[in-house]
């Protein structure tokens, strides 16, 4: 069965999760959270080489004010309890979205998490956080802008490559599959850029809900897509020696 590389996961339900069972949002986060590290802990052991979830998002600092401080302090716990689990699984921790938004606290936890396991070989384990993908394209904009004024870069020698080298992705794959939870069927502003080519896949499983076996059924349809990348069906089966160009 053909994985994916790279596994984009956008986690949404926990507030419905908690309201069905008339809890406060924060359970349901706290619910999610314990997901995330079944999920993290199957992805690495079916040999999934990235892993990026979206934790919360650049919109969530709108948020009532005690939801975004309990997210923060999940956030803090979930990174002081997983470290170990990280380093015994080989899990490379990675961060996108924009940092500096972040509590000066979780902020130094990230940055060392991601220190302590930068060496590592197994799966790079991706947190979305305080991230918006328009946010994170008017970031490396502006950082063109600032290599073309300092007289580093020619407008004409941007290309794809020189705008995705910007991007808090650079050095990553593009996503193969995406999958949103809790039957929502929208981007929500994750990846905008890196998802041209990715397969979606929508379920109706809330967040909390979300089991391996879930994941296991959404990795036997991704398996069943053909990705044509432009091309006809024929010329995939007739292989890349036909093939005039790309992928
Ligand atoms: C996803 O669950 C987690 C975050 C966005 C932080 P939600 O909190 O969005 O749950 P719903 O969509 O309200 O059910
Ligand atoms: C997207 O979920 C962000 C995360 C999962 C972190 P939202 O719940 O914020 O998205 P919308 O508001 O339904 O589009
Ligand atoms: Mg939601």
């Amino acid at each position: 069965m053909s994985l994916p590389r790279h596994l984009a996961i956008i986690m949404d339900g926990n507030g419905r999760w908690a309201q069905q069972r008339a809890l406060p949002r924060i359970l349901g986060h706290r619910q999610g959270v314990e997901v995330v590290r079944d999920i993290v802990e199957e992805c690495s052991r079916l040999g999934i080489g990235w892993l990026t979830l979206y934790a919360f998002s650049h919109e969530n600092w709108g948020r009532p004010e005690d939801e975004v401080g309990a997210l923060m302090d999940l956030l803090a716990t979930y990174l002081g309890k997983e470290l170990e689990s990280m380093l015994r699984h080989g899990i490379r921790l990675h961060v996108i979205g924009d940092i500096a938004r972040m509590p000066s606290s979780v902020r130094a936890m990230l940055l060392e998490t991601v220190e302590r396991t930068r060496d590592q070989q197994g799966m790079v384990l991706t947190l979305a956080l305080s991230y918006g993908s328009r946010d994170e394209l008017v970031r490396a904009v502006r950082s063109l802008a600032g290599a073309i004024a300092a007289g580093e870069l020619n407008p004409a020698d941007i290309d794809e490559q020189a705008l995705a080298s910007r991007l808090d992705t650079a050095g990553l794959p593009d996503p193969d599959l995406l999958i949103r939870t809790s039957g929502e069927m929208r981007i929500s502003n994750f990846l905008l850029w890196q998802l041209a080519y990715t397969e979606l896949y929508f379920t109706e499983t809330l967040w909390p809900d979300f089991k391996p076996a879930h994941l296991h059924e959404a990795l036997q349809v991704y398996a069943q897509r053909e990705r044509r990348f432009g091309l006809t069906g024929e010329q995939l089966r007739e292989g890349p020696k036909e093939r005039g160009d790309c992928h």
